[in-house]
């Protein structure tokens, strides 16, 4: 209802991994409401192919995922953190089993009963990812969905997309910034309404969808990242952009993610020439990080001349693929791409935020009563390049250490009055072509100019080009009632503007950001992020 607001003990925007534990996690001490733009189901983790990287294996250990993180990480993670999040999977791992997730297994070789089917991924040097045969985020999303629907203190509002963060600095008041809740579009109505709560969890998940090529959902589109940015909050480390090396290249199809897991079961990477090049770039071959597998692609395509490169599994036994890999199996064969006789066209894809709203490993940022979980915040975990399969984990881990925290620190609503919404002489836009094209026009600018290999003088343009834009689509806010593809599209150009930024502030090259003017990494930045907020 516009006018009136709402108040909660909790809200939580977005329905993945993070935003799902963290509300069943609060819900015995309080009323929680998860805000959501569209169906509770849609969220990046429902795509999540491979898995969950933790240790339940005897023959792995804490130090040995601590240092294959570290490594990929490329000299840029923070290890206390990496330590907390990874010495404390298992146990979150447990809960998750217990809550009704179901991981494949295997049959234990003497036949007495059954153990978790590991599998293994680019930079980990043990099977240590759980996995739901292919599907692994569906199936941890379905268990969290049915919890949730057990509860009775959540309330799950869908269609309902946040537009910005009230805050006391917003309000005008002196003293440290404090998050008091949240403006939310409601689609259905058209309505936007007030919502408050002394405790606010962005759990929105990262922005793919600022590129052109993705293997994410439509709905990444930076939104937790850009309104935390503008409540002015730190954002860091947004050149960090990881490139999926495996995305199904086909005039039908753009995002369909080929998981990791194809390669860690064996799958070769082939060039126009039919013959493996791996090798050549790294001594892991198919198993290098995914920044250097990602380089080495677009490095082959480049040289060749090619469109994409093939990943070929044909030379394992056609039931071990389709037993293992039953949802990309089906979904090739109905593209007329049988998997275990030929191989896949593939490409890479822009597929995961290493940066986001600075955090520590309790999710607290620095706007009091504002939390970050998941691929949203920047917890230092991943460094320069994330180890695959890490993600799920933090943000399990983080949801779950953020639940903590403010259950043991409660904080009253702050009496401030909060103004409803205000839409002025906005009226119904009359030219929706003017968000379709500039949609458009940076996902193709940030492709083409802020992709996997960089240079000074193309994030220059990119700089002044997304400035241009910005403009056209402030003035397009103001002037017209807002629906949520502006609220997308204004969300892609500020997460687009923070990219670039922090890409211009490092003058190195490392894990996922390769800058040809700085080819090598530089020991002075080996420590330190590009923190960016918005000023006055
Ligand atoms: C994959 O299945 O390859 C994706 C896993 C991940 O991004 O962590």
């Amino acid at each position: 209802m516009a006018g009136t607001t709402r108040q909660f003990d909790f809200l939580v925007l977005g329905s993945g991994i993070a935003g799902l534990t963290f509300a069943l996690k609060v819900a015995p001490r309080g009323r929680v409401a998860i805000v959501t733009k569209k169906s509770r189901a849609d969220s990046n983790t429902n795509w999540a192919q491979g898995g969950i990287a933790a240790v339940t294996s005897r023959e792995d250990s804490i130090e040995m995922h601590v240092r294959d993180t570290l490594t990929a990480g490329a000299g840029l993670c923070r290890e206390e953190v990496v330590r907390t999040i990874i010495a404390e999977g298992p146990e979150r791992i447990q809960e998750l089993m217990e809550l009704g997730t179901k991981f494949s297994e295997r049959e234990l070789p003497d036949g007495n009963g059954k153990e978790l089917d590991l599998t293994k991924e680019g930079g980990h040097s043990k099977r240590r990812v759980l996995h739901a045969k292919d599907a692994t985020g569906a199936e941890i999303e379905r268990a969290l969905l049915d919890a949730i629907a057990r509860e009775p203190n959540i309330t799950v509002l869908e269609n309902h997309f946040a537009v910005d963060l009230i805050t006391t600095q917003k309000l005008g008041y002196v003293g440290p910034n404090r998050c008091l809740g949240i403006y939310v579009l409601n689609k259905a109505s058209g309505q936007v309404e007030t919502f408050a709560a002394p405790v606010i969890v962005l759990a929105t998940g990262g922005c793919g969808k600022v590129y052109l090529y993705t293997t994410n959902p439509d709905i990444a589109t930076g939104d937790g990242v850009a309104m935390a940015y503008r409540a002015g909050a730190q954002v860091a480390n947004m050149e960090f952009m990881q490139f999926h090396p495996t995305c199904l290249f086909h005039p039908k199809e753009r995002t369909l993610l080929i998981t990791e897991a194809v390669r860690g079961e064996g799958g070769y990477l082939l060039g126009t020439d039919g013959q493996r090049f791996m090798p050549r770039y790294d001594s892991r071959a198919e198993l290098a990080p995914r920044d250097i597998v990602a380089r080495a692609i677009d490095s082959e395509m480049k040289r060749t001349g090619a469109d994409n490169v093939w990943l070929d599994i044909t030379h394992q036994p056609a039931r071990f693929t389709i037993s293992h890999f039953p949802t990309i199996y089906e979904r090739l064969l109905r593209l007329g791409v049988d998997m275990t006789k030929e191989p896949i066209p593939v490409v890479p894809a822009a597929h995961y935020q290493c940066g986001g709203v600075v955090t520590d490993v309790n999710g607290v940022t620095d706007i009091a009563g504002l939390y970050a979980v998941g691929e949203v915040a920047h917890t230092g975990l991943h460094g320069a390049n994330r180890l695959a399969s890490n993600s799920l984990l933090e943000a399990l881990v983080c949801a779950h250490r953020a639940a903590r925290r403010v259950l043991e620190n409660p904080s009253p609503q702050p009496e401030v009055n909060i103004p409803p919404w205000q839409s002025g002489r906005a009226h119904h836009a009359d030219e929706l072509v003017v968000v379709s094209h500039n949609w458009d026009e940076i996902r193709r600018l940030m492709w083409d100019y802020v992709g996997i290999v960089r240079t000074n003088k193309r994030l220059q343009r990119a700089k002044a080009r997304i400035a241009l834009l910005q403009e056209e689509i402030q003035q397009y806010y103001w002037d017209f009632t807002v629906t949520s593809d502006l609220l997308e599209l204004r969300n892609i150009a500020t997460v687009a503007e923070l990219i670039v930024n922090c890409a211009l502030l490092r003058p190195e090259s490392r894990g996922l950001h390769y800058n040809l003017d700085y080819p090598q990494p530089d020991p002075a930045w080996a420590q330190r992020d590009t923190v960016v907020r918005k000023s006055g």
